[in-house]
């Protein structure tokens, strides 16, 4: 297996070249160079009818074959179900890592040295608490807010409390706020939890390791200490190394473009907690909880199928815009139901999750445009077997992300070639109206 130091090479499969253009309007050709698999839009600009009017530009939608940035965190293989952080394979790290371990990897790009890995997780541990006024912040939500909306504003407003966190071009601040950023997600999605619930809420328990304190945050009662199942504790440390950073999704581009504006760290992410929210991304481990409730029995899943390939509904959980093979995460987290249901016992709606993958693996519908079982389409039976409600599903997705889109933050920051993120359109409103006032208009 190769290490770190031998993988120089660029992971583009295509070598590189140049492309000869022919503009067809004007006969003239031009040259455009092919690097990393990839053409520059900018070279695109010189392709042009007329001197002084704009040159082409590229119109793509939800960015379905934009690259935005050049990136050295993470590669997905969307063919061939592959999934590294920084060259290491998600499988080999959800076995043989901890969570802050592979936090520690996203974030500095090497694995931490005993030395290293201690002071990292001192120093995470020491920063779990927050202001006590973000508690009182916190407590002015209604008692039925959805904890994403809790966790997505109580995040922006940390950027109030550390407000030298702008000061993005420093190495040392930037550090100290991902550390702070990394220690406090658990502690505010807990206390968005116990909030819904009316409960109290918990302080950390620094005695504790990174998750167990999170379980302890989420579910400790009158006892003096909370003492969490192990394999419990080590089920949702693998679920936050799955979910720990995934290239440029919706969420890591939200993040990117905040960030591009030289806005702190607090207010990027919460930019991207309000993408991973939404139910085609992060709030799809609640959808597909919701879509199976609602099927509630196998012998319904056929027409459930049927509503589906109507475009009546989607099947949550299913699909991905870069996997067109198994979503190498699902696996594992499959894998990861025996473990916790061990503890929990099974949910009965595995079984449901288990036929209706089945079904639609077979069904050409699914076939033809090359649809799987996503991160999302087992991750929340894990998440109610731990005793999690739905709505708490996408915290625990971004607790897991939180390193990935610092990660993401950080090579942007330290990018030379990055600007601030202002894309183009293609104008197809109205042009020059003549303005009639209102009293005109209104008579
Ligand atoms: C995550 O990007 C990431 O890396 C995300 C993520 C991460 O770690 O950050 O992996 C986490 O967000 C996983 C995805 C979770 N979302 C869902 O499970 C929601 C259901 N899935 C879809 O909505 C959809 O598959 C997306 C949003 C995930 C991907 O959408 P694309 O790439 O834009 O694909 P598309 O919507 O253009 O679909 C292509 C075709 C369409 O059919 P036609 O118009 O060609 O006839 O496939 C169909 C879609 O209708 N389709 C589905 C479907 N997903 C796509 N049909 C039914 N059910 C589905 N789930």
């Amino acid at each position: 297996m190769a290490t770190a130091n031998d993988n120089q090479a660029t992971h583009s499969t295509q070598p590189d070249g140049s492309l000869t253009i022919t503009d067809n309007r004007t006969g003239k050709s031009y040259e455009v160079e092919i690097s990393q698999g990839a053409i520059k839009a900018s070279d695109l600009l010189q392709i042009r009818t007329i001197d002084d009017e704009p040159g082409l530009t590229t119109y793509d939608p939800g960015f379905v074959n934009t690259a935005s940035c050049k990136s050295a965190i993470t590669y997905i293989d969307g063919e061939h179900g592959i999934l590294e952080y920084r060259g290491y394979p998600i499988e080999q790290l959800a076995e043989g890592a901890s969570f802050l371990e592979v936090a520690y990897l996203l974030i500095k790009g090497s694995l931490p040295t005993k030395a290293e890995y201690e002071q990292w997780v001192h120093e995470i541990t020491f920063h779990t608490y927050v202001h006590e006024n973000v508690r009182g912040f916190m407590q002015g939500f209604r008692y039925d807010a959805h904890p994403m909306g809790m966790l997505m504003a109580s995040v922006g407003a940390l950027s109030t409390f550390y407000p030298e966190s702008n000061n993005i071009d420093d190495p040392d601040n930037r550090h100290i706020q991902i550390i702070r950023m990394i220690a406090k997600m658990p502690t505010l999605g807990a206390w968005a939890f116990r909030h819904a619930q009316g409960k109290p809420y918990i302080y950390p328990d620094n005695d504790l390791g990174y998750t167990a304190n999170f379980l302890s945050m989420l579910f400790k009662m009158s006892e003096q200490r909370y003492a969490p199942d192990e394999r419990l504790v080590k089920a949702l440390d693998t679920l936050f190394i799955l979910h720990a950073d995934h290239e440029q999704n919706c969420s890591t581009n939200a993040v990117r473009s905040v960030g591009s504006s030289h806005v702190d760290p607090y207010s990027s992410v919460a930019a991207g907690i309000g993408a991973l929210y939404g139910p085609l991304h992060g709030g799809a481990n609640e959808a597909v909880l919701r879509m199976l409730r609602r099927i509630g029995k196998a012998e319904n899943i056929p027409d459930f199928i049927k509503g589906v390939k109507a475009g009546e509904e989607r099947l949550m959980g299913f699909g991905h815009r870069v996997y067109k093979n198994y979503d190498p995460r699902a696996k594992i987290i499959k894998k990861a139901c025996d473990d916790v249901f061990e503890v929990t016992g099974t949910n009965p709606l595995l079984d449901i999750a288990v036929e209706l993958e089945k079904i639609a693996l077979e069904d050409e519908y699914f076939v033809k445009r090359r649809l799987y079982p996503n991160v999302d389409f087992y991750s929340g039976l894990i998440y109610e077997a731990l005793a999690f409600p739905p709505e708490m599903f996408t915290v625990l997705f971004a607790i897991g992300r939180t390193p990935g889109w610092l990660a993401q933050w950080v090579e942007l920051t330290e990018d030379k070639e990055q600007k601030i993120a202002r894309p183009k359109q293609i104008y197809t409103g109205d042009r020059r109206l003549d303005f009639i006032p209102s009293e005109q208009r209104w008579s």
